[in-house]
């Protein structure tokens, strides 16, 4: 299995620089330091660029680092990156010694970004600068840049697809319950504020039903996006709100998260015939999978090759002088200052558009898929 995910990785690394316009650059390993692009530098001059991710059991953040350590690579630069299993304090650790190491620059996908204010204050004072990746670094004034998704956009898009394709109607209401991200993550509150905008008329008038009320987002968070607390909150749900009558929307922030549910569901005796309809965000190989087999209904892709070469441009603004495209300076307000962003496009995916979106894309081949 892990060789499988590597090769697949490996795959996806040769896919991205390939679309990067660097057909003879060498397959990347996915972790872990290489001389191999410092040789090759131009303007980055064997820079070191330290990436801090925050976890190596999701997918994405896999393909996230493997993505930018290749193209960093290809630039010249010496990359040092590091995951951090997300344990907050290994990731803090982590940053300290990126900065005693003499790191040019930092960019950080965050665990819990308000521990890491002390950290970003000694990276400012060290004069290193620091770039967020994918997940806003809240109450500082040490972070340049922010590369990410729309973040509201991801739960918008969730929220339309429920509402299109569920069949609610005041008449013939369905169920629903959420199951949103971390409370730690800035992504996590965006994305639930995109959905509520689109599912509350509906919730107002009756056409959708949560049956145990937590629809407030202190409610139905999920601490660290872990997949065992939202299936054991599934089966906690079911449990006490679903013995008469069937659940018809798990409405779930992350992929992970409905890997969750969907044991919960199986455990609790669901089948094809009552098997509600799920939702996701990251488009993982398995998830994907489970939208091809009808067990998972859409998630959301997210082109992390896009993403890491729009961080790559930060990176070289902040050291080498030049201009990053940016497409949002008023949305992120991290509680000190507005960091000035690039947003890349998150895109629905369901049985109806996978091939096109995510085999079309390159992101994983029709073999991967059918493995
Ligand atoms: C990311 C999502 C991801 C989630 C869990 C969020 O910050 O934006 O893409 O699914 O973290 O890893």
């Amino acid at each position: 299995m892990k060789k499988k995910v590597l090769a697949a990785l490996m795959a996806m690394t040769m896919l991205a620089l390939t679309a990067c316009g660097s057909a003879a650059a060498p397959a990347a390993p996915a972790a872990g330091g290489s001389d191999a692009g410092a040789a090759a530098a131009t303007s980055a001059g064997g820079k070191k660029v330290a990436v801090a991710m925050p976890t190596q059991s999701s997918e994405r953040w896999m393909h996230d680092g493997a993505n930018m350590k290749a193209q960093l690579e290809e630039l010249g630069y010496t990359v040092d990156l590091q995951y951090a299993e997300d344990d907050v304090q290994a990731q803090v650790s982590q940053i300290e010694n990126m900065i005693a190491a003499g790191a040019n620059c930092l960019v950080i996908a965050a665990i819990d970004s308000d521990a890491l204010v002390n950290v970003e204050q000694q990276a400012k004072d060290a004069g290193i600068p620091v770039i967020a990746y994918d997940r806003l670094l809240m109450n500082t004034d040490a972070v340049s840049y922010y590369a990410t998704f729309d973040n509201k956009g991801v739960g918008t898009k969730i929220g339309e697809y429920i509402v299109k394709n569920c069949g609610a109607t005041k008449d013939d209401p369905k169920t629903i319950e959420l199951f949103m991200g971390s409370p730690d993550d800035n992504n996590a509150h965006m994305l639930y504020a995109g959905l509520m905008e689109q599912i509350q008329p509906l919730l107002d008038e009756g056409a959708l039903i949560c049956k145990s009320g937590q629809l407030a987002f202190e409610d139905n968070n999920t601490l660290r996006w872990d997949q065992q607390t939202a299936m054991k909150r599934c089966e906690d749900l079911l449990t006490r709100y679903y013995a008469d009558e069937d659940l018809d929307i798990c409405a779930c922030a992350y992929d992970g998260l409905s890997y969750g549910c969907m044991s919960a569901l199986e455990g609790a005796g669901y089948t094809e015939a009552n098997w509600p309809m799920i939702t996701g965000q990251d488009a993982e190989l398995m998830a994907t999978k489970h939208i091809i087999s009808g067990k998972q209904t859409m998630s959301i892709y997210k082109d992390t090759r896009l993403l890491a070469s729009k961080c790559v441009t930060m990176v070289q603004a902040v050291l080498e002088g030049s201009e990053p495209e940016i497409n949002d300076t008023e949305q992120y307000n991290n509680g000190k200052i507005v960091v000035p962003s690039y947003l890349c496009e998150p895109v629905p995916v369901d049985k109806n558009n996978y091939k096109e979106v995510i085999i079309g894309g390159g992101y994983y081949t029709e073999e991967q898929l059918a493995e």
